[in-house]
């Protein structure tokens, strides 16, 4: 029978959301529109807009709002004391970034045209964004791979951390990011405690997620995760891809990993000839 794969992202995450341990792990995620490019950029400063069957990070853009957000007039936030008078602060604007052009926009109305004119009728999700870690002043995601293992259990079996390329918004490896192991890239910002909770809270989200999908998607073998990881050390779930690269974590030292890797692939029939043709 063949592998599942589904393209949509929106039906993907719809899914994960109804997992009850999943929802802390994944971004506010509605479908494009004006209304809620308005609540959303004003709520969280920055948002990514995608295609919501892309792949590869092509048509994925990002816009940044530079001014008070929504969330910041609790009413903690007023000053207890009068303030002495500031300078007026600059205007609020908007910057639109795709592949490495920036532009700033002073009203949500330009930005949206802008966005739209990209877009070009094509159905397109708004996401919150996050704020990842950086390496040398550049990106980086993770990348987790869940498999059903020889026993038919999902199982975490590789990750790998993919650094974006200088000044791009997107890590994925056609977008120019570079895969580094996720010790080197997290090693600087956390110690090693730290470092090993955060690698067993990857391999947890990996099943769980391999769990939820399972249960709308029977036939699903395989998942890539790419989870973003923000100052806070909180993990988040970008998106779900149902046909992951493996070749990626052949470049790792330990080789047991591909091994491994390759092991459950051929076994769930990763190799056989009607992959391409199942991709949907
Ligand atoms: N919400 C987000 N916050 C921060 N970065 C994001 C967000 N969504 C996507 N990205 C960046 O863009 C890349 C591509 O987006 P993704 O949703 O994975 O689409 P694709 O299917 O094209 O890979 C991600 O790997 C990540 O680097
Ligand atoms: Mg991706």
């Amino acid at each position: 029978m063949r592998i599942q794969r589904i393209a949509s992202k929106w039906q993907k995450t719809q899914i994960l959301l109804q997992g009850p341990h999943l929802q802390v792990y994944i971004p506010e995620t509605q479908k494009f529109s004006l209304e809620n490019l308005n609540t959303m950029i004003h709520k969280y400063g920055l948002v990514y807009i995608k295609p919501d069957r892309g792949t590869y990070g092509q048509g994925v853009m990002s816009a940044e709002y530079n001014g008070p957000l929504t969330s910041d007039t609790s009413p903690q936030a007023e000053p207890q004391v009068p303030q002495i008078q500031e300078p007026s602060p600059l205007p609020p604007s908007y910057k639109h970034r795709y592949g490495v052009q920036t532009q700033t926009y002073l009203s949500i109305d330009e930005l949206y045209a802008v966005l739209i004119h990209k877009i070009q009728g094509r159905e397109y999700l708004i996401q919150q964004g996050i704020d990842m870690l950086t390496y040398q002043r550049r990106k980086f995601d993770l990348r987790v791979l869940v498999q059903k293992n020889l026993k038919g259990e999902w199982e975490t079996t590789g990750y790998i951390g993919r650094v974006a390329a200088h000044q791009k918004i997107i890590t994925n490896h056609h977008g120019g990011g570079t895969a580094l192991p996720i010790e080197h890239l997290l090693g600087p910002h956390m110690n090693e405690r730290q470092l090993q909770l955060m690698i067993q809270e990857l391999r947890q989200i990996g099943t769980l997620v391999g769990y939820q999908l399972q249960s709308a998607y029977p036939r699903l073998k395989e998942l890539g995760l790419d989870v973003a990881v923000d100052a806070g050390f909180k993990a988040w779930i970008l998106e779900v891809n149902t046909l992951p690269a493996l070749f990626p974590f052949k470049e790792l030292k330990d080789k047991n990993i591909y091994k491994r890797i390759r092991k459950y692939a051929i076994h769930y029939g990763r190799f056989s000839r009607s992959r391409s043709a199942s991709f949907r």
